[in-house]
């Protein structure tokens, strides 16, 4: 059952369904970008032929200024595993309004919060930041003040937030990118000045052994390794076991602090990657689903580590920093709404999803996997599971570029605005939001076979 021909024509009428679909949003988007580069607040969040524009969110579904509704798996890419509205935290957080939303000082609920971290993700001590991006800032300045050394090293495709110290080679263009066991710090865009490179290895995810040369080449200079346990900015990349734990090995054999950025994957399993990897890193961070929908990070980890940040020694502040409203959020969505029983309903309905797109993806012969991870996974269109960044971009990004808009033109947002996103079903979703996207898919999938013009993917974050 193998289609061959062209796809412009169909991606053509998707696109037109999408202009007649969306008016008010177009509209929008027209005014926004006189006041607002590309018209969005997030680099992300911009796509083509133009970003949507939404007012509210429901449980598993959001609502466009179009009144157009779809089921929603981006789910404010993965912050929101609690379901957009969740009424325990509605509940709690007009309550917290009430009685002012900064009290400048430390708020009650800090301790229960921290502790319910501490418990939940395997850490001693935790700090509070607001966004992932301040949270890997400090936790890379947190190592090098620890083990007294300047360097990191971080992996190809991985992304931490717009983190100066670590914008380089997050989305690098292959001609820029060197060798693949020796790959070129790239800055993610310009404005990174030419000697933060100086700060920065590279290595490839999944392999050990190029990661064990540059990290024995750098031993003196090396104060970390941050990695995205799972990645989740190329799609989905599933770990090897064998790796993550040689990484430890490795950072235990030249004193180098390691580091799990887990701001997604934190909601993606109920205690975490470790939880599931088995490996316990140095220091972690965490950020989108711990606050439910609140904008509130962490960075967490052993008390060795930790116990050095304070007044006079590591510098760790801001104004927002553990606010009432993210505190109750935290307490909140930990305590109440992601309970292992809640996450675990979550995994299944995901894996039911997984399940109906394979088998679809299967019948039409289309190359491709579904690798998974947790709450999350994604559709790949690539010969076998992409291990890397370089693996990653093999996949065929014009057909999921049409895959996405035509989902998204009956009523479902499949992933993030993507193919280096994923999926996130969270604790709100039903089994007929997913027999819904299977029921859609089956209209889609029989033209997904063809071959489609290729949009790119932004090499600048
Ligand atoms: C793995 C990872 N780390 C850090 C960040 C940055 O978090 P934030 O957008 O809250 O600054 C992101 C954002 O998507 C992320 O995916």
């Amino acid at each position: 059952m193998a289609y061959v021909d062209p796809g412009g024509a169909s991606l053509k009428t998707e696109n037109q369904k999408y202009f007649s679909k969306t008016p008010s949003s177009l509209k929008m988007w027209k005014m926004a970008r006189e006041l607002t580069p590309f018209g969005v607040h997030s680099n992300y969040r911009f796509t083509r032929p133009y970003p949507v524009y939404f007012r509210r969110g429901i449980g598993g579904k959001i609502v466009d200024i179009d009144r157009n509704e779809y089921i929603d798996f981006n789910m404010g890419f993965g912050a929101l595993v609690s379901g957009h509205a969740n009424p325990k935290l509605v509940h709690v957080l007009k309550e917290r309004l009430e009685n002012s939303s900064v009290l400048g000082f430390e708020d009650e609920n800090s301790y229960t919060a921290a502790e319910l971290i501490n418990k939940r993700y395997g850490t001693d001590m935790v700090r509070f930041s607001t966004t992932g991006t301040e949270a890997t800032m400090h936790a890379v300045r947190i190592a090098r003040a620890f083990t007294g050394r300047q360097k990191i090293l971080k992996f190809e495709g991985c992304y931490h937030g717009s983190n100066q110290d670590l914008l380089f080679s997050v989305k690098p263009n292959l001609d820029d990118a060197g060798l693949p066991a020796r790959p070129s710090p790239v800055p993610a865009g310009p404005g990174i000045p030419e000697f933060m490179k100086k700060g920065i290895a590279i290595s490839q995810f999944n392999d050990l052994d190029a990661t064990t040369e540059i990290v024995e080449a750098n031993q003196n200079d090396l104060a970390a390794v941050i990695l995205e346990p799972y990645p989740m900015n190329m799609g989905v990349i599933v770990p090897k076991r064998d790796f993550i734990s040689g990484l430890r090995d490795l950072c235990d054999e030249y004193g180098v602090t390691l580091i799990f950025d887990e701001v997604k994957t934190c909601g993606k399993f109920y205690g975490g990657a470790e939880e599931v990897l088995g490996v316990r890193p140095d220091l972690k961070v965490l950020g989108k689903s711990i606050g439910g929908g609140v904008a509130v990070s962490a960075i967490a980890g052993k008390k060795e580590i930790m116990e050095n940040v304070g007044p006079g020694a590591i510098s760790h502040a801001g104004t927002f920093n553990s606010n009432p409203l993210s505190m109750s959020a935290v307490v909140t969505s930990l305590r109440d709404v992601l309970t292992r029983q809640a996450v675990e309903k979550a995994q299944r309905l995901s894996d039911t999803m997984a399940e109906g797109y394979g088998d679809l993806l299967q019948l039409y012969e289309i190359p491709s996997t579904v690798p998974l991870a947790g709450l999350s996974g994604a559709i790949s269109f690539n010969m076998s599971q992409p291990q890397n960044w370089r693996e990653f971009l093999r996949g065929d990004i014009g057909r999921w570029n049409y895959y996405y808009l035509s989902m998204m033109n009956r009523g479902v947002i499949p992933a993030g605005p993507g193919a280096d996103e994923q999926w996130t079903v969270s604790v709100m979703h039903t089994e007929e939001d997913i027999e819904k996207t299977i029921e859609v898919f089956k209209e889609v999938v029989p033209r997904i076979s063809l071959r489609y013009p290729l949009l790119g993917v932004e090499e600048s974050v």
